[in-house]
């Protein structure tokens, strides 16, 4: 079989995948069936925009989002949830959290308050606690400067019933418009809960012995990083680097993405439990695509840092052509922070590189994704849910899904440009936005000579993990037929003596 896999890999300038038999659209090729993802989280009806609450707890991964039931735009939002044993199927649940009269249920974490510091728990049972965004829409409307405040909501029953807190909002604004997402962890040396919050243009850390009374300890980045849209959705993560500590701000931003619209960029430095200091000044970018927002980790798993993104963008979110719902989530990503060498600008009037060792925010498909797929050889099937290829050399290449209606979805490397992309300009439906039917880029941050790559795709995602996970771009994609063929395309051999094609079991 390896050999069979190294002529596959070597004898080619292109592979072939030709399921092309004559298809033609039919009846049953509902927007459902073309475009409702196989292996990527969407609510069964309704609009979903932000992952919240994430926890693991018992056995069970708990998400919760941002969702409104009744309709395909963002509206009055709720807590939607689902919870999965293995974090690859997901099992819609009852909305969690509701509307009421002090706002609507914005952003928001979760945390296992295994020591009722809070003193919600009843009868031995450690309360888990929701920490979200009250938002107050007459208040918006009405031009006021305090519509956004921190409220707090706990379970008895592991999620599936929740009580809205008495004394909420447990944090009110100081009249700052923007204000919101509070994501809380607990903080082991001084033994506090931190909270990290969104406000316009910073991150606002606070801190509380309860989860109830909340002290502002310090703030990080007016001024610094990314600023092209607003702050949103923060987390602050830790990461054990050759046995020391160091930290990870996460913030979604939108608009100013590198390829447009909202990303979310992330900071390496220090935390005391009182203040962030930051490594370096650099803006770096978690994921360079153009559809991984808002993204948080779970709590409750430990030492892993386990992420999950909205897959899509502010820009065309609310017009993409589901019919029944709007929006899927990335699939779970495990962050790790790794040492290595990149090149610096240090100089930007004579534009010189220099090499420094830097900290690198790396994401791979967690590891339980694996259980999903299962390794296919035969070139009869259409399109791999997962493409592996490893140690290939980094020269220019193409991977091209296409279809009859010679729509094409290009991701592929240009070795001049040291930069990877993912070409969707002629990829199928893209009237509903202007900026959609574009071609998106990141830089490659490996210097070794090989790379690999590994590629999930699902009806109307692709996500890209080169280099071990160093780059990575997610973008979307609507054919308005699917992809019946694949091939790779280069210049020069593309010599491997690995590649794996996968399909969803
Ligand atoms: C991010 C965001 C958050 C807010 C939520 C509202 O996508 O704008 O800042 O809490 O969505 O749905």
């Amino acid at each position: 079989m390896q050999i069979f896999r190294i002529l596959l890999v070597l004898s080619f300038f292109m592979i072939h995948s030709n399921a092309q038999s004559q298809v033609k659209p039919d009846a049953k090729l509902t927007n459902e069936n073309l475009y409702r993802p196989r292996f990527h989280f969407t609510p069964q009806q309704g609009w979903m925009n932000d992952p919240n609450g994430m926890i693991f707890l018992n056995g069970q991964y708990h998400l919760f989002f941002q969702h409104y039931p009744d309709g395909t735009v963002w509206g009055p939002m709720h807590w939607g949830n689902a919870t999965s044993r293995d974090l690859v199927e997901w099992k819609e649940q009852p909305i969690a959290l509701y509307p009421d009269s002090i706002g609507m249920i914005f952003s928001g974490s979760a945390v296992l308050d295994k020591n009722n510091t809070s003193g919600l728990g009843r009868g031995g049972v450690a309360p888990l606690v929701a920490i979200f965004t009250q938002h107050n829409m007459p208040g918006e409307k009405a031009g006021r400067t305090d519509f956004q405040n921190q409220s707090i909501a706990y379970s008895l029953d592991e999620g599936k019933t929740w009580m809205k807190y008495a004394g909420n909002p447990v944090l009110k604004t100081p009249n700052l418009k923007d204000f919101r997402d509070p994501k809380v962890i607990w903080h082991a040396p001084t033994q506090k809960w931190i909270m990290n919050l969104a406000v316009a243009d910073h991150v606002e850390l606070y801190s509380s012995p309860n989860l109830i009374n909340w002290r502002k300890e310090s703030e990080i980045g007016k001024n610094l990083f990314a600023h092209g849209g607003v702050w949103e959705c923060p987390d602050l993560l830790s990461f054990n680097v050759n046995g020391k500590t160091a930290w990870v701000l996460l913030v979604s931003m939108n608009p100013g993405g590198p390829n447009g619209g909202s990303a979310t960029q992330y900071i390496v430095g220090d935390f005391d439990g009182h203040t962030f200091k930051p490594y370096s000044t650099d803006i770096k970018w978690m994921d360079y695509g153009p559809d991984n927002y808002a993204g948080v980790t779970f709590s409750n798993v430990g030492d892993r840092n386990i992420l999950i993104g909205w897959m899509s963008n502010w820009n065309y979110a609310n017009v993409v052509p589901t019919e029944k719902w709007r929006s899927a989530m990335t699939v779970p990503r495990e962050l790790s922070l790794i040492k290595q060498e990149v090149y610096s600008k240090v100089n930007s009037s004579t534009n010189s590189n220099l090499l420094t060792n830097e900290l690198l925010l790396v994401s791979n498909p967690v590891k339980e994704l694996n259980n999903a797929f299962t390794e296919i050889i035969s070139k009869e099937n259409s399109i791999p849910n997962r493409i592996d290829i490893k140690d290939i050399k980094a020269t220019d290449f193409e991977i091209v899904l296409s279809n009859t209606y010679n729509e094409k979805l290009i991701v592929g490397y240009q070795e001049d440009k040291k930069q990877f992309y993912i070409d969707r300009t002629n990829a199928g439906v893209s009237n509903f936005n202007q900026g959609f039917a574009a071609v998106a880029v990141a830089p490659r941050l490996s210097f070794a000579m090989n790379m690999d790559l590994s590629i999930l795709l699902d009806k109307t995602s692709i996500e890209l993990f080169a280099d071990g996970g160093r780059t990575v771009m997610t973008a979307l994609f609507f054919p308005t037929f699917p992809y019946t063929k694949w091939e790779i395309k280069s210049k020069e051999k593309m010599p491997s003596s690995y590649m794996k094609l996968y399909s969803l079991k």
